[in-house]
């Protein structure tokens, strides 16, 4: 009985990992949508970018999806990586670990350049644009990516003790804006509640 309560407990962990990973996901994408929709601004002549609005949302990625959904990934990935790959696999889950540091580095780089913008501090504004925009296709292809091929990968080859492991992470701290609604991102919650 009490073996069957374990594996019930330990199957649970995964489902909790992965949705968690998954909910992650669909909410970075809804940010991502904002980021979009400000940018397409542009393209209007009555309509101006709300940098102080891509602020909240470079502030909200830095937060969570940077300082606690890539290193939950980056644990559930690391013990992949102790499992038999294939080259292909191994290379595919190097290539989504950098990917995370480049993440983190671009996020950081953009929120030092809107807050010259938001400072009145001389910006090339078109190349921050474009780097919002390269920015968010490499947010979306990476999450494509993990939902594509990394989740199911960690599914085949991570067994009950890792997803166990991996699970004793999920409390360490909560999404600031969706779950814990903290006002800073007042403004950004609207934008992605309506
Ligand atoms: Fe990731
Ligand atoms: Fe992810």
């Amino acid at each position: 009985m009490a073996g069957e309560d374990g594996e019930h407990q330990s199957g649970n962990d995964e489902a909790l990992v992965l949705s968690r990973l998954e909910e992650d996901h669909h909410h970075l994408a809804k940010v991502m949508r904002v980021l979009e929709a400000q940018l397409a601004r542009r393209n209007d002549d009555d309509e101006e970018v709300d940098w102080s609005l891509l602020a909240e949302v470079l502030a909200y990625v830095s937060e969570y999806p940077d300082a606690v959904h890539h290193p939950l990934e980056d644990r559930m990935f690391d013990k992949v990586l102790d499992k038999g790959l294939t080259p292909a696999e191994r290379e595919l889950v190097h290539f989504n670990l950098s990917q995370h540091a480049e993440i983190i580095g671009a996020t950081s780089r953009l929120a030092a350049d809107i807050d010259r913008i938001l400072n009145d501090i001389v910006v090339p504004i078109d190349v921050v644009v474009e780097h919002c925009e390269r920015y968010l296709d490499m947010q979306r292809s990476h999450m494509r990516n993990e939902q594509v091929h990394l989740f199911p990968l960690a599914q085949r080859l991570l067994e009950e003790a890792d997803w166990r492991e991996i699970a004793e992470e999920l409390a360490r701290q909560e999404d600031p804006m969706f779950k814990l609604r903290q006002g800073r991102y007042d403004s950004l919650y609207d934008h992605v509640s309506s």
